[in-house]
C-alpha cells in the first residue's frame, strides 16, 4: 500500500470513530457494538504504531477516559432468575398443559387453574427486601449473577422503599419488570429505537440522577429467594403485591383450561392497541404452589410456566392520518401515520399504502383499527382493515388530485405495454418546479450508487434545501462553506470532512452519471448500457440536439419506455441547463471500452430463439467480451442475426430482405475460435 491510501485509510477510520463517538456520547444511543467500537479502536492504534507518520488529535490513543465505565458490582441471585419456554398455538398449551398431567400423574381431564399475566416487555429486576425496607437491587444479567443497580431502581417511584405491613416477609426478593410507557417513549423517541432499549439504557446509567430523569415504571409479578411468605397461590400473591403497595399487570386473570386462555389471549390482542405499555405475549402459571414445586424446573425454565407470544410480526394498531409523500419520479406514495405499536421489537408508526388502487381496494380510512405486519426489513404494511371498530363518522379517503408539495395536477400514466391505466398517480409538474420532487431528486443525486458522497445523507440534503444552499444537483459543488460551518451542529472539522468528500467526487464516470440525474426508468444496469453506447458526455448531451432518439433502440435492453422518458427529460429545459452546469464543475470521465481490437470489432449481433447449452446473458458478454456489441432490433445497422431454435419468423424475414448475415450457433461459435 502506498503512503497516501494508507493515510486514507487511516482518516476514514478515524472519522468513523468520530461519528460513533458522537452517537454514543452525545445521543446516548449507539449504533454499533461494544465488540465492533473495541475492534475499530484496536485497528487504529495497531495502524499508528505500524506507521509513525499516521497522527490524529481525536485518536482513540490520545482521547483517554472518555467512555465511561459501564461495569456495575456484580451480585449472586439468591434463587436463580429462570426464563421461560415460548408457545405460539393452541397446540403448543395443550402438550405443555399435557406435560403437566403426565408429569404429576393425573387423569387427562384434570382441571388446571392459571395465572394469566399479560408479559410486558421491559426489563426485568430483582428487589431485595430486609424487614420491609428495600435493600438491593439486581438486573437479571445471566439469571445466576445480576448487576446491583440499586441505586437506579431506588428513583422508580413504582418501587415502595419501606413497607410496614405486617403480612410482609421478613426477607424477601421481590421480582418484576422495569418499562418505560408508551407516551413517556414518545418524548425519548430520537434517543432510543424502542421503549425496550430505553428502560434498559436508562436503568444502566452510570449516575443515578440521569436514571431519575426517566419516568420509569415497575411492575411486580413473582418472587425469589423468601422467608415468612404466607400464601399458597400465585394469584394471592399478586393479590398481596398490590396490598403492599406494589403496582401489579391490571389485565392478570385467573383462568382455567387450554380453551379459556386462549379466549382470553384473543380478548388481550385486541386491547393491546389500546395500552399503554409494549406486551409481547402472556405469562401462564400453574396457580397452585404446591403443584410448582412438585414440577420443578427444566434447564433454566420452570415445568409450570409458559409464555404465550404474540405473532412477532404482526400488530394492531389504529390509522391516525394518511400522508402523501412524493418520491422522485413523482409517484404519490401514500403513508398510514399509526399510533405506534412494538412489532417484533421495532416500533413502528408508519405503514405503507402503496398507492391509490390499494387504498381504494381495501377502503382505509383515517380513523381504521388496522392489522400490521412488518417483515424483515421491508416498509410495514397494513394487512387488513377490522370494520367493526370503524368510527361512525369515518369517510372514504379521498386521494388528491393536486400534488401536495406544489399543486400541480396529479395524473396517472397509460402504461405502454399494457395499455392500462397506471396504479400511481404522479405530480405531473415538471421535475424541479416541485419542492418535494426536487429534494429527493437530490436524494438520489448524492446517493451510494449515484456520486456517494460521503456524509451527504439524505438528512443534509433536507437541510440544505430549506436554508436555500442547494437547489440544483450543480449547487452541490459551488457550496458556501463559511456560510455551513456557522450552522448549528457544523464546526471546521465537519465542513473540511465535507468539502473533502465532495471534491473527491467531482470526477465521476459517464455511468454513474447518468444514474445519478434520476431520469425515471433508468436504473443503474441502463445507465451502464446507455454509457457504454455514446461513451461520452458530449455524445450523450447531444441526443438533444440531433433528436435521434430512436438510435437510442439500438441498445439492447433499452425499450420505448425508456427511450421515451429519456426524450422527456431531455425535453425539459432546466435538465439542459442542469447538464451544461455540471459540466462545467464536474471531469466526467468516458466510458472505456475494453479489448477494442477482439474477434467481433465493429460488428452487431442480435440472438432470437433459444441457443442450446447456453444463455442470452452468457452469449451477450461472450460478444462484449470480444468488443462485439449487441443490439435490439433488426436493422440496416445490424450485421449478424444468430438464429436458435423457434426464432421469431419476423426477424428471420427482415433480415434476409435486408441481405444480412444469418447464423447458427455453431456458425457464429467459430467466429470465436469455438465449437459447441
Ligand atoms: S415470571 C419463572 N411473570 O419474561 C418465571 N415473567 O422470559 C419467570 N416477564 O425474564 C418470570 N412478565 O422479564 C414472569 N408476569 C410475568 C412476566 C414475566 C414479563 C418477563 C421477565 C422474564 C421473562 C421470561
Amino acid at each position: 500500500m502506498k503512503k497516501k491510501e494508507i493515510q486514507n485509510k487511516y482518516k476514514k477510520k478515524i472519522k468513523l470513530i468520530h461519528k460513533l463517538n458522537k452517537f454514543y456520547f452525545d445521543k446516548s444511543k449507539p449504533i454499533v457494538s461494544d465488540k465492533e467500537y473495541d475492534e475499530l479502536k484496536k485497528e487504529i492504534i495497531l495502524l499508528e504504531n505500524q506507521f509513525d507518520f499516521l497522527k490524529s488529535k481525536i485518536s482513540p490513543s490520545k482521547v483517554v477516559g472518555h467512555k465511561p465505565s459501564k461495569n456495575f458490582k456484580k451480585s449472586l441471585h439468591r434463587v436463580q432468575m429462570l426464563s421461560l419456554a415460548n408457545a405460539f398455538s393452541e397446540e403448543d398449551l395443550l402438550n405443555f398443559e399435557k406435560k403437566i398431567t403426565n408429569f404429576l400423574s393425573k387423569k387427562t381431564d384434570f382441571k388446571i387453574s392459571y395465572s394469566a399475566e399479560p408479559k410486558i416487555d421491559g426489563i426485568s429486576a430483582s428487589l431485595t427486601y430486609k424487614n420491609g425496607t428495600f435493600v438491593k437491587g439486581l438486573s437479571r444479567g445471566d439469571g445466576k449473577v445480576g448487576e446491583d443497580i440499586t441505586e437506579n431502581l431506588a428513583t422508580i417511584q413504582d418501587i415502595p422503599k419501606n413497607i410496614s405491613l405486617n403480612d410482609f416477609p421478613e426477607d424477601i426478593d421481590i421480582r418484576g419488570e422495569v418499562f418505560i410507557q408508551n407516551t413517556d417513549f414518545a418524548n425519548l423517541k430520537d434517543k432510543f429505537a424502542n421503549p425496550r432499549n430505553a428502560a434498559s439504557g436508562s436503568l444502566r446509567q452510570k449516575n443515578s440522577e440521569d436514571t431519575k430523569k426517566i419516568p420509569l415504571k415497575f411492575i411486580a409479578y413473582t418472587f425469589g429467594f423468601e422467608k415468612g411468605l404466607s400464601v399458597d397461590n400465585q394469584f394471592d400473591y399478586l393479590k398481596r403485591l398490590s396490598k403492599w403497595g406494589f403496582k401489579t399487570n391490571p389485565f392478570n386473570k385467573l383462568i382455567i383450561g387450554v380453551k379459556n386462555l386462549i379466549q382470553n389471549y384473543h380478548e388481550i390482542v385486541k386491547k393491546r392497541t389500546d395500552l399503554d405499555f409494549d406486551i409481547d405475549g402472556i405469562v401462564y402459571k400453574v396457580n397452585d404452589f404446591t403443584l410448582q414445586k412438585r414440577l420443578g424446573n427444566v434447564a433454566n425454565a420452570p415445568r409450570w410456566a409458559i409464555a404465550h407470544k404474540f405473532s412477532s410480526n404482526k400488530a394492531m394498531s389504529v390509522i391516525e392520518d394518511i400522508e402523501i409523500q412524493i418520491g422522485r419520479t413523482g409517484a404519490l406514495t401514500p403513508v398510514a401515520k399509526i399510533k405506534p405499536i412494538n412489532i417484533g421489537g421495532v416500533v413502528v408508526s408508519n405503514a405503507t399504502l402503496h398507492n391509490e388502487d390499494e387504498i381504494n381496494r381495501k377502503d382505509i380510512r383515517i380513523g381504521d383499527t388496522v392489522t400490521v405486519e412488518r417483515a424483515g426489513d421491508v416498509i410495514p404494511h397494513i394487512l387488513s382493515v377490522d370494520n367493526n371498530k370503524r368510527p361512525k363518522k369515518s369517510s372514504k379517503f379521498a386521494f388528491p388530485d393536486k400534488c401536495p408539495s406544489c399543486g400541480s395536477k396529479t395524473i396517472k400514466d397509460i402504461n405502454l405495454t399494457t395499455k392500462k391505466e397506471d396504479a400511481v398517480r404522479r405530480c405531473s409538474s415538471e421535475d424541479y418546479f416541485c419542492k418535494k420532487i426536487s429534494i429527493e431528486k437530490l436524494k438520489h443525486f448524492v446517493s451510494k450508487e449515484a456520486f456517494n458522497i460521503d456524509g451527504f445523507g439524505k438528512k443534509i440534503v433536507e437541510n440544505f434545501w430549506k436554508l436555500k444552499l442547494i437547489k440544483f444537483p450543480q449547487d452541490i459543488f459551488k457550496l458556501d462553506y463559511n456560510k455551513i460551518e456557522k450552522l448549528e451542529g457544523w464546526g471546521k472539522l465537519s465542513v473540511e470532512n465535507l468539502k473533502y468528500s465532495i471534491n473527491e467526487k467531482k470526477q465521476i464516470s459517464l455511468e454513474r452519471f447518468i444514474y445519478a440525474l434520476g431520469i425515471r426508468h433508468i436504473g443503474l444496469e441502463n445507465a451502464k448500457l446507455i454509457s457504454k453506447h455514446f461513451l461520452s458526455f458530449l455524445k450523450f448531451k447531444n441526443l438533444s440536439k440531433n433528436n435521434n432518439y430512436k438510435d437510442l433502440l439500438n441498445i439492447d435492453g433499452i425499450g420505448d419506455t425508456q427511450v421515451n422518458s429519456i426524450k422527456n427529460f431531455f425535453s425539459n429545459k432546466m435538465n439542459i441547463n442542469i447538464l451544461n452546469e455540471l459540466d462545467k464543475v464536474l471531469i466526467i470521465k468516458s466510458a472505456v471500452v475494453e479489448n477494442k481490437n477482439g474477434l467481433l470489432k465493429n460488428k452487431t449481433f442480435l440472438v432470437t430463439g433459444k441457443l442450446i447449452g447456453i444463455s442470452r446473458a452468457e452469449i451477450k458478454s461472450l460478444i462484449e467480451e470480444n468488443s462485439g456489441t449487441t443490439v435490439s432490433s433488426v436493422s440496416k445497422k445490424l450485421n449478424y442475426l444468430i438464429i436458435g431454435e423457434k426464432p421469431t419468423k419476423k426477424k428471420v424475414e427482415s433480415a434476409k430482405e435486408l441481405k444480412l448475415r444469418i447464423l447458427d450457433q455453431n456458425q457464429f461459435l467459430k467466429m470465436l475460435n469455438k465449437t459447441s
